[in-house]
């Protein structure tokens, strides 16, 4: 599995086999703390999955585990192969507080993916006006409030144009519209790209409004694998 968003050889044609993900029996500790117990779930290509639970359920650490960046102390983990493009938009979001929101998105820019600087620039504008932030360009991200710090570090990374996009809790600082929005616009690229989403928020009642699974946790236990409609 390929991370960042610098890289990208964004080939849909080694998705040979459907399932990217699967979790069989998975534990992982943090010392003597047990963070997540007997977690068993798989993601195919092209599914929607929100990872869903209260503060400190554990969907932080099971999106590390997606992203290759723990280990599991029990269980087995299949991720997907390297070959694959996995973009991570982090709970901190991790951008460039002293450059602007158009900076921030630039750092998405990769020659070996896009034929030119105009092209992307034709790409951000596209997708900035989707979410209605053209105006807010030249802001820099210290100055931003945190919705659009939440758009922004979204667009960075579908920018990259990634396979799977692992984000956590995307829309924290969303209101409702603006959620709804930013849902509208993944579906899209789910729809007409293909993207695997994995999704994690707290809000339970927000994800239930969109199609996809839904994997629920509760002190680090799966209490809910399924369709959101189900639940
Ligand atoms: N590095 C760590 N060392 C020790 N304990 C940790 C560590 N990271 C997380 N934890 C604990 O593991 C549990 C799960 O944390 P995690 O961050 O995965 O939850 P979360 O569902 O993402 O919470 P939030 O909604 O607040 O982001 C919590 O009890 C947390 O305090
Ligand atoms: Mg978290």
């Amino acid at each position: 599995m390929r991370k960042g968003f610098l890289e990208n050889p964004n080939s849909s044609s080694i998705l040979r086999n459907n399932q990217l993900f699967e979790l069989n029996a998975v534990d992982v500790n943090y010392g003597r703390f047990k963070a997540l117990s007997n977690i068993s779930f798989s993601i195919s290509v092209g599914e929607i999955t929100f990872v869903t639970g209260k503060s400190g359920a554990g969907k932080t650490t099971l999106l590390n585990l997606l992203a290759g960046d723990l280990r599991a102390d029990k269980g087995k983990v299949k991720l997907p192969s390297k070959k694959i493009f996995v973009s991570q938009v982090f709970q901190d979001l991790k951008l460039f507080k002293h450059l602007s929101v158009e900076e921030n998105l630039w750092y998405a820019f990769d020659k070996s993916i896009y034929k030119s600087k105009n092209e992307f620039h034709k790409d951000m504008m596209e997708l900035c006006s989707v979410l209605g932030i053209v105006d807010k360009l030249d802001l820099k991200i210290k100055d931003a409030n945190g919705g659009l710090k939440q758009y922004c570090a979204i667009l960075r990374a579908l920018l990259s144009k990634p396979q799977v996009l692992l984000a956590d809790e995307p829309t924290a600082s969303l209101d409702k519209e603006s959620a709804l929005k930013l849902f509208e616009l993944l579906n899209f690229y789910n729809v007409k790209k293909n993207l695997t989403v994995i999704w994690a928020s707290h809000n339970r009642d927000l994800v239930k409004q969109f199609p996809g699974k839904i994997v629920h946790l509760e002190s680090g236990r799966l209490i809910y694998s399924g369709h959101a409609c189900f639940i």
